[in-house]
């Protein structure tokens, strides 16, 4: 096929099928907006904090707010004279203090306005701003599952717990690329691999979307944050980006693709810069991008303050008023302001000046008057205090504990010391008795600075070691007696990573290695000669290269969630056989961090080259140990084609050697070996995952689609799929395929 009849075919495949209001809600908009004032249609591009209508008594102590009274008189000025439409966020309260709020915001807007309020909430793993809410592992976590279907359940179980609440926008699914280890947010993405991010945003869209009649709730999702926030080059959270258009087009817009293909109505966006233009001014990314290449009819809202960043962050407004100019002429349709009402006034007088066309107005106020329509808040807005009971129900514990089961990795286990049965266990670290450890920011307020605001009956990974394994076969680890310990015990277990839990800019440090503490404490049990065993919960990779090679066992646990302990403890002891594998490249070293899809020349300074993974990972992408033994073989496949738009049938078979059952992620890898554009080495293009039991083989089959798998954008966003020669990979096992016109 001729390559620019191809390019044509594979630019209208990728047009979007962005969803449009209907006829039905178009008309209802249209006649709403002819009545609305110019304030009232600003005041719908308006969100606060809830901050800015509780009573002063709660903002006084606000880091120990556990209940919210709000201060209805400064609701009504808000709606009277701003006719604010959406509010955010909060701590954790009790349901029924949250049907309080939302059920009090609605009922009063009701007196101001026709049109009701829509309220957002960070609940990112789980329903996390609510006091008995379920807690699911954070996403990077989701992602070493290698299964959409956790994904999707964390989202839906948020949704469940949260639309009853009278929460109906939750601001998920993060869908950066996890590319930055030390970034202070690494642990809200799902993997560093586009392919990855892309299914599992899509699985939480479907979980938070779901408009089928027998749904019980109406949620919008977000996908955020739009676009290239998680690369800074700096790794601090919020710095300058330096991101080209082809790889932003390649790595980085896929996964908001995808999630906006599955429907998501609406989008974050990123509080950074990238290539010395903020986002939140990109007529570029938000109107040319975002509208008209992919067509998204819905709400784009700003992230939290940053219109005003504009001027005190960035630099490129002179003052608030022209920062709101900016943004909104970028694209910006709701303005996170979030705790004054500055944009009111100044977007006002920017459409009364003539600088920004009141149509410019009333194209934002469609998009969100559209998502209320399509989450049915014009019918139905007030909180479910009835439907409270799922809540924390058996079947949304059992969901989050399975994803912790099944997402945590096995790095290594040298001598099979792992699992332990039998055995005396000397346990320790730095976070074996810390809740917050197992669950990192975003976990009932935004970085909680205890375990008091944890549940009195989440287990530690102590008690839950405790509890598995029984008191005589633990004792907790006394520094000053270790030598005598270490002589009772048969194995030390060392829980260890990170016990703060963490966010945004709180995230930043400037040193990825784990603490010297810790790393001495690691020292001088290995010094015991004794076989060690690390638990690393931490909520991105933090170095260990002086250990990692002598400890014997290393299981990744990541930020598991509230019943991440139980889960470690079943892996530990057998019951639970580890099938999580890294999502991301764990390094070695501070020095040479990147990620696995990187390109030929990366290690150009290095020979040979094979040994590449060795010596700059602990862990490389894909790796993840099990106790079972999977034995690949078999891998069929065409090795030409022609035509990019047939599939080429691939299978393998993968078989269980062991006696015992256990999942296995596959991942199929392809490398374009030689591209117009440099190509990584190697890029995911398949992975499922399933269950094999003790002896049993089972075929994966994948149909590869070469203009959607093997196509790479150029900079202007036209896919390339270049005749030559590509070679797939699975289990370790290799063909070539070659692209013949
Ligand atoms: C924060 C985060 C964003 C969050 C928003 C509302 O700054 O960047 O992810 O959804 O503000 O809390």
């Amino acid at each position: 096929m001729n390559p620019y009849i191809l390019l044509l075919s594979i630019i209208l495949f990728l047009s979007c099928n962005q969803e449009k209001p209907s006829n039905e809600h178009e008309q209802q908009i249209e006649s709403l907006i002819r009545q609305m004032s110019l304030e009232e249609k600003i005041g719908q591009m308006t969100q606060l904090n809830i901050t800015t209508i509780v009573q002063d008594s709660i903002l006084e102590d606000y880091g120990n707010v556990s209940h919210y009274v709000l201060d209805t008189a400064k609701l009504v000025a808000l709606l009277q004279e701003f006719h604010v439409g959406s509010f955010l966020n909060g701590r954790a309260v009790s349901p029924e203090n949250w049907v309080y709020v939302t059920e009090t915001i609605q009922n009063v807007n009701k007196q101001h306005s026709a049109i009701p309020i829509l309220y957002g909430i960070d609940h990112v793993h789980g329903a996390s701003y609510l006091r008995n809410g379920t807690i699911f592992p954070h996403n990077i976590n989701i992602g070493c599952s290698f299964d959409t279907s956790h994904a999707f359940l964390a989202a839906r179980t948020a949704a469940l717990e949260t639309a009853d609440l009278g929460h109906h926008w939750i601001f998920a699914p993060v869908l950066g690329l996890g590319r930055a280890k030390s970034w202070g947010r690494f642990y809200e993405t799902y993997s560093e691999d586009p392919l990855v991010v892309s299914r599992m945003g899509v699985a939480a869209v479907h979980g938070i979307q779901d408009f089928s009649a027998t749904t019980p709730y109406r949620t919008a999702a977000c996908a955020k944050h739009f676009l290239g926030y998680s690369d800074p080059k700096s790794g601090w959270d919020r710095s300058p980006a330096e991101i080209s258009d082809q790889a932003l087009r390649e790595f980085f817009l896929p996964p908001f693709k995808a999630a906006l293909d599955a429907g998501a109505l609406t989008i974050m966006i990123n509080s950074g810069e990238i290539n010395g233009i903020p986002v939140h001014a990109s007529h570029e990314l938000l109107t040319d991008l975002l509208r008209e290449e992919l067509g998204f009819q819905g709400i784009a809202v700003t992230d939290w303050l940053d219109i005003i960043a504009l001027d005190e962050m960035h630099g490129i407004a002179e003052n608030e008023k022209e920062a709101t100019y900016m943004a909104i002429m970028a694209g910006v349709d709701m303005s996170m302001v979030p705790v004054t009402t500055n944009f009111c006034v100044y977007l006002k007088e920017l459409v009364e000046e003539g600088r920004i066309p009141e149509s410019r107005i009333n194209e934002s106020v469609r998009r969100i008057l559209w998502v209320k329509f399509k989450l049915g808040l014009f019918d139905q807005v007030l909180p479910r205090a009835d439907r409270l009971d799922r809540i924390n129900s058996p079947e949304h514990i059992a969901g989050s504990l399975q994803a912790a089961r099944e997402s945590m990795v096995l790095i290594k286990n040298e001598g099979q010391v792992l699992p332990i049965r039998d055995k005396k266990i000397l346990v320790g670290g730095f976070t074996l008795q810390s809740k917050v450890a197992l669950c990192g920011g975003w976990t009932y307020r935004f970085a909680a600075d205890s375990d008091r605001w944890f549940p009195e009956d989440m287990q530690t990974i102590y008690d839950a070691l405790l509890a598995t394994f029984g008191e005589s076969q633990i004792q907790l680890l006394d520094e000053n007696r270790l030598s005598e310990q270490a002589r009772w015990a048969d194995v030390i277990v060392l829980a260890t990573g990170e016990n703060t839990a963490y966010a945004e800019t709180q995230g930043t440090i400037d040193d990825l290695a784990l603490d010297a503490g810790q790393a001495n404490l690691i020292g001088r049990c290995l010094d015991t000669q004794k076989p060690v065993v690390l638990i690393l919960t931490e909520g991105r990779p933090r170095l260990i290269p002086e250990v990692e090679g002598a400890v014997d066992g290393i299981l990744f646990a990541g930020l598991p969630g509230v019943y991440g302990a139980q889960a470690i403890a079943e892996i530990l002891s057998g019951a639970v056989n580890p099938s999580g594998k890294m999502a991301f490249t764990y390094p070695k070293r501070s020095g040479h961090i990147i990620s696995y899809n990187h390109k030929k020349a990366e290690y150009s300074s290095i020979r040979p080259v094979s040994e590449e993974l060795q010596r700059y990972s602990i862990a490389p992408f894909g790796h993840g140990l099990s106790y079972s033994t999977f034995v690949y073989s078999g891998l069929r496949m065409d090795t030409t084609f022609s035509d990019p738009s047939l599939p080429v049938s691939i299978s393998v078979e993968v078989r269980n050697e062991s006696a015992q059952d256990g999942k296995e992620a596959v991942l199929w890898f392809v490398s374009d070996l030689v591209g117009s554009i440099t190509r990584p080495v190697r890029e995911l293009v398949h992975f499922e995952k399933q269950l094999i039991s003790a002896g049993e083989s089972r075929t994966f089959s994948f149909e590869l689609i070469p203009e959607r798998d093997l196509a790479f954008p150029d900079k202007l966003g036209q896919q390339l799929l270049e005749p030559g020669q590509f070679r797939l990979e699975v289990g370790g096992l290799t063909s070539n395929l070659y692209y013949r016109e």
